[in-house]
């Protein structure tokens, strides 16, 4: 599954974690003994998620584990790097009705400026190499009044504190700059995603806390929706110090929200420019690029030819 699949230099863009051909989806979610991450992280986003709206994207969306939370939007955007993982959404959400499926690099994002309503990006930000560029990519994506609801995974949780304590730990906690535990796999300082947040122009509005009781005993013990509902009713409390693994943050995009929103939904990845519909791709007007969206599938991870 893991992977790098290109090599950062000042020339070229970070690297983005490999999720082709993953079973993800089997292994961890249906296998994975993960429910109640599942039903806790749920509760979270019905908090902080406008309930209905006009288009949506979810970032890092795989084969769309949390799409039936988006029923009240008209249109739904699911992003991702993985084709493969695309496709089992397509398989499991079908094609052709409100979801439009895309393979692109959050880095290199092919939307077009404010063409969503509501972003959402979950168990994504911990794989991002260079979160301020990514941040800046999804901001842009965002018309004003809209709404970004983003998950990270916190550093500075109960147990890598005792850890660091009890010196089981060599890194602190505390520190606020990322920490890479395996190769594209960071954990983050609360603080410091604040900070990351704002400087790309977010303003964070509401935070939750998530997944208090991830701990393997308890959650053999207690069945996971009772645990997730445990987890629902102190997660608005806990985000006063943010001692859990997952923190979920809605943040604003200041402005008036526009009466309509643009219609084109893509813009060439590499140039910024206008695409014009061509015979199963999107040919770019600047670069003269050609983008396949072929089975359904708008696919900007490499230009066809
Ligand atoms: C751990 S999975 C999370 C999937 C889903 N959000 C969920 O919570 O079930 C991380 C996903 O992020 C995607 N991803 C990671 N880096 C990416 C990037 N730079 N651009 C687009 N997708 C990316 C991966 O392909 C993978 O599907
Ligand atoms: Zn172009």
């Amino acid at each position: 599954m893991t992977g790098p699949v290109s090599g950062k230099t000042p020339a070229q863009p970070p690297q983005v974690i490999d999720y082709e051909g993953s079973d993800y989806q089997q292994r961890f979610w249906e296998q994975g003994g993960r429910a109640y991450e599942d039903l806790a992280e749920r509760i979270a986003l019905r908090k902080l998620l406008p309930p209905a709206g006009r288009r949506l994207v979810e970032f890092g969306a795989a084969f769309g584990r949390l799409a039936d939370l988006y029923d009240g939007y008209e249109q739904v955007l699911l992003l991702d790097y993985s084709r493969s993982l695309l496709r089992q959404a397509q398989t499991r959400l079908g094609v052709g009705g409100r979801f439009v499926f895309v393979a692109a690099n959050l880095y290199q994002l092919p939307l077009a400026a404010g063409v969503v309503d509501t972003a959402v990006m979950v168990r994504v930000m911990h794989h991002l190499a260079d979160v301020p560029a990514a941040l800046a990519q999804i901001r842009r994506t965002v018309a004003p009044g809209g709404v970004f609801v983003a998950e990270y995974a916190s550093k500075r949780h109960l147990k890598s504190i005792a850890r660091h304590a009890l010196r089981r730990q060599d890194w602190s906690p505390y520190d606020p700059a990322p920490y890479e535990f395996v190769p594209l796999n960071f954990d983050f300082h609360p603080t410091w995603m604040s900070q990351q947040l704002q400087t790309a122009g977010f303003r964070i509005d509401r935070e939750l806390a998530v997944s208090h009781f991830r701990l393997p005993l308890l959650k053999r013990l207690v069945p996971a929706p009772t645990l997730a509902a445990l987890d629902g009713a102190v997660q608005q409390v806990g985000a006063l110090w943010k001692l859990t693994p997952s923190v979920f943050v809605r943040c604003a995009v200041p402005g008036a929200s526009p009466a309509s929103l643009p219609a084109e939904l893509f813009q060439c990845p590499e140039c910024a420019g206008k695409l014009t519909p061509g015979e199963d791709s999107l040919d770019c007007t600047g670069c003269g690029r050609r983008w396949s969206t072929s089975h359904g599938l708008y696919d900007f991870k490499e230009p066809l030819g």
